[in-house]
């Protein structure tokens, strides 16, 4: 059986009455105007947009341009899906069978393990919790290494990192190389969901082609806050992506031609808004950083390296869903419980808000006292 998704109950919940949107994985969303200024697009093109099923594997020159983004890609290597949701379902379905090991850091993104748990594969978590708080970057050797312990058939691979906000290292790719070369076995998912915001580069680094069993997911989704667009992909060995396509074919077919004319428009004119989308998560970041001791309830907090989210440590006392729900009903501010990450003690909070948002909810968020907050405690 695949259990809850257990994010979803609050975003539904949340997402779209929230004064202050830190429940959020992705930049605020931008409207069509918006987002067509940005790329001096004249909406009345999509006048001229046919509605016809789009080509089941995407539109041939939207998987070219996808393809650029991976050093030694060709389009045949890239399949269009519904969100990389669909991506990551098609992997999983295709790769596990029951009783295979899947190893991935913990907390982590649920579709990354339920998927597989549905499958019938069997779970090696390694915690980032301790690597938070020693204020090193990167996943660090150790924590590579023991994702290979249990010589999984699959390692799936989320950087930038949800919830942590951790991301590779220089250390970490060249000891990633070394143990693909020593576990020929193993296939890897690399998750790059948060690619376009990984650190200060303009594209983070890929795992595409560290191996012959490499698979990659990404979008544009969330780091352009363009979520509704709904559109991922999923970039392998050929023929893989070959069955990948035909399994689609059971599930969401083909993707709209709006969304992928949008998407081809946006990745061909990136930067165009990467600059602002940068400088406003920037600020966020900096400014949550900053404010931490005057929030109470929170004992530690550790910036993001890459992404749009982090992960706080609560004050021990607390649990994270009624200090979740004190923030949202004393300061109209919606975060995560680290119990939707089956990891309590945490919040998550995205840094996609605009700084407008963003601000007024730390001012309310540090006017909650720790009289206030004591009255939560366990
Ligand atoms: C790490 C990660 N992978 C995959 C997804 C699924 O995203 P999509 O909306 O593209 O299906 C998310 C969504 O939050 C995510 O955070």
């Amino acid at each position: 059986m695949l259990r809850d998704f257990f994010i979803e109950d609050r975003l539904e919940r949340f997402r779209t009455s929230a004064f202050c949107n830190l429940g959020e994985s992705g930049i605020r969303n931008q409207n069509l105007s918006e987002l067509s200024s940005y790329l001096g697009l004249d909406l009345r093109e999509l006048g001229g947009l046919s509605l016809a099923d789009s080509p089941n594997s995407g539109r041939p020159d939207l998987r070219e341009e996808i393809a650029s983004l991976y050093p030694g890609a060709s389009a045949d290597q890239v399949l269009v899906t519904t969100g990389t949701g669909e991506a990551l379902f098609l992997a999983f379905s295709l790769l596990l069978e029951k009783g295979d090991m899947l190893s991935l850091f913990w907390p982590a993104f649920q579709a990354l393990y339920e998927v597989p748990l549905f499958r019938g594969a069997r779970l090696n978590p390694v915690s980032l919790l301790d690597r938070m708080e020693t204020g090193e970057f990167g996943f660090g050797e150790k924590n590579l290494r023991n994702l290979f312990e249990e010589k999984p058939k699959l390692v799936v691979l989320n950087h930038p990192h949800n919830p942590s906000g951790m991301s590779t290292t220089r250390t970490d790719r060249e000891v990633l190389q070394k143990l693909l070369q020593d576990f020929q076995e193993t296939w890897v998912l690399f998750d790059e969901h948060y690619r376009f915001l990984d650190g200060d580069s303009e594209l983070g680094w890929t795992g595409f082609g560290l191996s012959e069993r490499s698979l990659v997911t990404g979008s544009v989704t969330k780091c352009f806050g363009v979520m509704g667009l709904r559109i991922g992909w999923l970039v392998g060995p050929k023929d893989f992506i070959a069955k990948a396509r035909s399994m689609k074919d059971y599930l969401t077919h083909t993707v709209s031609p709006i969304s992928e004319f949008l998407t081809l428009a946006l990745l061909r004119k990136r930067n165009a808004m990467q600059a602002s989308i940068r400088k406003n998560l920037k600020t966020n970041i900096t400014l949550f950083s900053g404010s931490v001791s005057d929030l109470a309830g929170i004992d530690f907090f550790r910036a993001p390296e890459g992404g749009i989210v982090g992960f706080p440590k609560l004050d021990p006392r607390l649990s994270s869903g009624s200090y979740a729900d004190l923030l949202w009903n004393q300061a109209g501010i919606f975060v995560l419980p680290g119990s939707d990450f089956e990891t309590e003690g945490y919040i998550r909070v995205g840094f996609g808000e605009t700084p407008e948002r963003f601000r007024d909810g730390l001012d309310r968020w540090s006017a909650i006292g720790s009289e206030t907050i004591a009255r939560l405690y366990k």
